[in-house]
């Protein structure tokens, strides 16, 4: 099959984030899958998106079982954000066959195992990279490049809006709100903005970090969680005086078999490699046996993490074709070289 036909759930900021890196990429998918990947139809709910989705040759759709019945469909893309509805709809998703991507960290970290199963049970896919850290490769890497590190460590910090405040108040004497209503405006923050502040979506993204790292199952609602909404603005200023920066971080260890974890703000000093992460970044340290490793880049925001949702599309895409470099056929044309002396 030459074209990969997927059905989007939800045209917000990531929708609109992945229709955009598809149309920008369109030479590229083609060159490293083989395949054209178009978003056939759009689930919608509210009207005013109608025209929108339309705007990208997409058809509108207003059932959920529009997308997982129609034979077309070889992918569908979960990206409408809560809980119950979603997990709904992928499990249905996953019994009629399709495979799934979403970005959902909320549902995968509350409520997810079940999913995964089926969808093992099921053969088809089930990708979330975007789930965690937006553009920031770090499932992947978990699940392939890093298995053989042995991580036992995970210091992170993963959600974007908390930095973007926590920079923004530091550095520009921002208050509190405006900062949040800045994030917001740029796409970083959650439908519900408590989720970022309070700590809850790095919670949440710290779970399967740590289900990814340490191949086990740390119960959400157990994990110690505080947000940034109990940092002032005098904690920000006493802390730049002595040298430190406060940062949100999640953090974890595996400690004979045994995991400690939690969400907390920290003081971070300037000079550490976490005290440079600022506005929608996020970093990543994982330890291993075999060495650490840093993963450093946008958090959130519409473009990474379309990226991100993209990348497991592609991956679905390429199943089937022996695609060692990446790229379709082995053999790889000569890169033309910039003259430095022209340069
Ligand atoms: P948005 O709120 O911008 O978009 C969600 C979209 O889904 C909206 O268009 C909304 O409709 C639609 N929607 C919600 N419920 C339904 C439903 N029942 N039926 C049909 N459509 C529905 O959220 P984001 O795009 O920011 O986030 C989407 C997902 O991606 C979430 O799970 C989020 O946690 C995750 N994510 C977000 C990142 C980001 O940077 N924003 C980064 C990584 C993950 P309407 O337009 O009518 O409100
Ligand atoms: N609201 C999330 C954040 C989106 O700010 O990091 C990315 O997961």
């Amino acid at each position: 099959k030459t074209v990969i036909n997927i059905g989007v759930a939800g045209f917000g900021t990531v929708g609109q984030g992945l229709a955009d890196v598809i149309e920008k990429n369109h030479d590229l998918i083609v060159r490293r899958t083989g395949r054209e990947i178009r978003i056939k139809s759009v689930l919608i709910r509210s009207e005013h998106r109608r025209a929108e989705v339309q705007a990208i040759g997409a058809e509108a759709v207003t059932d959920y079982r529009q997308l997982i019945t129609d034979p077309d469909i070889d992918v569908v893309v979960e990206l409408t954000g809560g809980i119950a509805f979603p997990k709904q709809l992928i499990a249905d998703a996953i019994n009629a066959g399709k495979h799934v991507v979403t970005a959902n960290k909320a549902l995968l970290a509350e409520d997810g195992m079940g999913l995964f199963a089926l969808a093992a049970k099921k053969g088809v896919h089930l990708g979330f990279e975007a789930s965690v850290a937006g553009g920031i490769p770090v499932v992947g890497p978990l699940r392939d490049s890093l298995a053989g590190n042995g991580v036992h460590k995970i210091l992170g910090i993963l959600n974007g809006t908390a930095n973007y405040i926590l920079t923004e108040m530091t550095d520009k004497g921002l208050d509190f709100q405006t900062a949040l209503n800045d994030a917001t405006e740029k796409g970083y923050a959650e439908a519900d903005p408590t989720l970022d502040i309070e700590g809850i979506d790095t919670a949440h993204k710290l779970a399967l970090l740590i289900r990814l790292a340490f191949g086990c199952n740390y119960p959400f609602d157990k994990l110690p969680v505080t947000g940034i909404t109990v940092v002032t603005p005098m904690d920000i200023s006493f802390a730049k005086e002595f040298g430190f920066r406060i940062k949100l971080l999640a953090q974890s260890r595996l400690i004979d078999g045994k995991v400690e974890a939690g969400v907390y703000p920290a003081l971070v000093p300037e000079d550490n490699l976490l005290a440079s992460v600022n506005g929608a970044f996020n970093a990543i340290r994982l330890a291993g046996n075999a060495g650490p490793v840093v993963l450093h880049g946008k958090g959130a925001g519409a473009l990474p993490t379309g990226s991100a949702v993209l990348a497991d599309i592609m991956a679905i895409a390429r199943a089937a074709e022996p695609n060692n470099l990446g790229f379709v056929g082995v053999e790889l044309p000569e890169a033309e070289q910039i003259d430095l002396d022209d340069a």
